[in-house]
């Protein structure tokens, strides 16, 4: 093939996979199989590489994912994404009624539409391109996510008209996509999300977008931000027009003459949204005529010609078979609640959260019993209450032990608290959460050791304590089940890495009651060293801004006995760094493009030294290291620099120069 003639079969590639992708992903109705789409994207993507001259940002195969970014770029929204007002009953939607009559007259039609739970985004064409996708953000400045929202198949690259608009959309997971990502995220011990709203927010958030490109994103479209050189008059006229272009538009919309169709719609969905493939968290409501609504204008907030209905959180009703007991970290005893699974909001539940002993009397909670439970935005449920009437008596009544499920050590309820404890420091499970603690995000953070690993570990004799994780020997590691060489040498070069970890870390992996993880920072940064806070009084304690009595007292006793210092020792021994590494932090800074990014510097920088852009990068949440591996985010590259950056291209690593530093420092 020449070079011509490569250029023609990309055309008719392009061309081709587009309207494949539109049937499939916008009309929900393929005209090819999986198979034969994906071999031609293959085709595309190696024509693509082999002439590069031919690249094109619109080109289909930007759907996989381009190269990673350092940042989202801040973009301003021509005009801003406004929020909505809530109804949450009927009268509230009565009154919404009443207020647009009173301002427009009788003669109002409403559009009524699934309220998609996911993450608003705006989408700009220039001449029917793709140019810019965009968060919400704040209204006014959202982020640009561009690369991210291209892996979106549902989302035209190009119209079917060449116009210049702005539309609005909600991105969002289909609840099956949801729960194979959390099913995956389980299998590799990795925290999962807590609903697909967060899941697809999770995702358009990565500065990657070849892991947007893995989540099976959609979109529905539902509004005209701004449009050149075409006349509109009503919502319904708009959307129309936006499915003509290639859009894809939700179709269970509804007009709606009278407010009380506009009831009828809500009950109606509210009943049937489980059926639904996709969340929804409500009904929006919009006055059709774009004069009416351009009558009724806007509020600080939000447009008089709209309003959000919100769905009560969905209750459903199931058998509790079983109530598991679970020893936490502090030996507190949690009742769970096993249930015979049911499908809540989307998502199957099989366990739901009882707190505690008084929890299951007051609720009067029995084995066997059937319950109503709810889902309000977390992963374990929760019992709202039991329909004791459905009683045949076969239930049984539920008591809880008077000894530790895991050491059968008697508990005890301390003074002041609801919560049975086992207070035995022995206690295996308590062991056992504390280093599933220890080796988690906020804490030590070692990559590869989740709860899995850790429970086979500890299963094997091979950690007690803390300092064990650090002792772990090759050979032993190889021993166990589903260990591999490889597996086991990534795992010891995870561990070792985290030796270096500053302080903070370490402080809130102990697992001192009390200190969280932003105690722990605020700890590290007051007082530099593990020795000086192990020295400290609770005075001195307590004069730190953030630091009351009851963690004071919790951290001076924690410190107190002889294992603690024998503990810190061993860690000390073994090379855990036990002293705060990080420059205070700049005031109120929780996102920045360096946060959690592992950077490199190399060369010779002339504007800064080495230790202030070291300084910089940790004040704005990065992390600087000395070598160049796949875990690199960011490489810094001065004059002469030499193996480091030579290595960073081979590893496909960002690579900026002092000049690019000192911008997005400056910025
Ligand atoms: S219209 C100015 N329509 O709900 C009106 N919003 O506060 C703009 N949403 O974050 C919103 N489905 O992202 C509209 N069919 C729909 C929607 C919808 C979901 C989201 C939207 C916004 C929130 C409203």
């Amino acid at each position: 093939m020449d070079k011509a003639e490569a250029g023609k079969r990309i055309e008719v590639l392009r061309q081709q996979l587009e309207e494949y992708g539109y049937h499939y992903y916008v009309l929900d109705k393929p005209i090819v199989s999986d198979a034969e789409y994906d071999k031609q994207m293959q085709e595309l993507i190696s024509l693509e590489a082999e002439y590069p001259e031919f690249i094109s940002d619109d080109s289909p195969s930007v759907r996989v994912g381009g190269e990673p970014l350092p940042f989202f770029e801040k973009v301003e929204h021509r005009t801003p994404m406004l929020s909505l007002g809530n109804a949450f009953s009927e009268q509230d939607l009565r009154d919404f009624d009443r207020r647009v009559r009173q301002a427009v007259g009788d003669e109002v039609a409403y559009t009524c539409e699934l309220k998609i739970d996911g993450l608003a985004v705006s989408l700009l064409y220039e001449e029917g391109k793709l140019v810019r996708g965009a968060t919400r953000g704040d209204g006014t400045i959202g982020e640009d996510i561009t690369a991210n929202l291209k892996t979106i198949p549902a989302i035209p690259l190009r119209l079917k008209e060449d116009v210049t608009l702005e539309v609005r959309g909600e991105a969002f997971m289909p609840k099956r996509s949801f729960d194979q990502l959390n099913l995956a995220k389980e299998q590799a011990g990795e925290e999962k999300f807590a609903n697909p709203r967060n899941a697809a927010a999770g995702s358009l958030r990565q500065l990657d977008p070849k892991i947007a490109a893995k989540r099976n994103l959609s979109i529905f479209v539902y509004a005209i931000g701004s449009i050149e050189g075409k006349e509109i008059h009503s919502h319904y006229e708009g959307i129309n027009y936006l499915r003509t272009l290639g859009f894809k538009i939700n179709e269970e919309s509804k007009h709606c003459e009278s407010i009380d169709e506009v009831i009828g719609y809500t009950t109606e969905w509210l009943e049937k949204r489980g059926e639904l493939s996709y969340d929804i968290d409500g009904i929006v409501i919009k006055v059709d005529s774009l004069s009416q609504q351009k009558e009724l204008g806007f509020t600080a907030k939000s447009p008089r010609w709209a309003i959000a209905y919100k769905f009560p959180a969905e209750e459903v009703v199931t058998i509790l078979e079983d109530i598991e007991l679970s020893v936490g970290r502090t030996g507190v005893i949690t009742p769970t609640a096993l249930l015979k699974p049911v499908q809540v909001a989307g998502t199957t539940v099989k366990r739901a959260s009882l707190h505690n002993e008084d929890f299951i009397r007051e609720k009067d909670v029995k084995l066997g019993d059937s319950v109503v439970i709810k889902k309000a935005g977390d992963i374990i449920p929760e019992v709202v209450n039991v329909l004791t009437e459905l009683r045949d008596g076969s239930e049984r009544e539920f008591t809880m032990p008077t000894h530790c499920p895991a050491c059968e050590s008697e508990l005890v309820r301390l003074e002041g608290e609801v919560a049975l404890r086992c207070i035995n420091p022995q206690c295996p499970a308590q062991i056992r959460e504390g280093l599933i603690h220890f080796v988690s995000r906020n804490a030590m953070n070692i990559d590869g050791l989740g709860e899995k690993v850790i429970s086979q570990l500890f299963e094997h004799q091979l950690v007690r304590n803390v300092a064990d994780i650090y002792k772990l020997e090759r050979e032993a590691l190889l021993k166990l089940e589903r260990m591999g060489e490889k597996s086991v040498d990534n795992l010891l070069e995870a561990i070792e890495k985290t030796k270096q970890n500053s302080l903070e870390r370490l402080l809130f992996g102990l697992g001192i009651r009390f200190v969280g993880a932003k105690a722990a920072k605020t700890l590290a940064i007051e007082f530099g060293t593990i020795e000086r806070i192990q020295q400290a009084t609770e005075e001195e304690l307590i004069a730190v801004n953030e630091i009351g009595e009851k963690m004071a007292s919790s951290i001076v006793r924690y410190f107190s006995t002889p294992e603690v210092s024998e503990l810190l020792e061993e860690l000390k021994q073994l090379g855990v760094n036990l002293t705060y590494k990080g420059a205070a932090p700049i005031a109120g800074v929780t996102e920045s493009l360096f946060l959690d990014k592992t950077v490199v510097l190399t060369g010779k920088l002339h504007q800064l030294t080495r230790d202030e852009a070291k300084e910089k990068i940790e004040a704005l949440g990065g992390k600087v290291t000395g070598s160049v591996s796949k875990k690199t985010d960011l490489v810094i590259a001065g004059e002469d620099a030499g193996s480091k950056l030579k290595k960073a291209e081979q590893l496909n690593i960002l690579v900026w120069d002092e000049e690019q530093l000192l911008e997005v420092l400056h910025s």
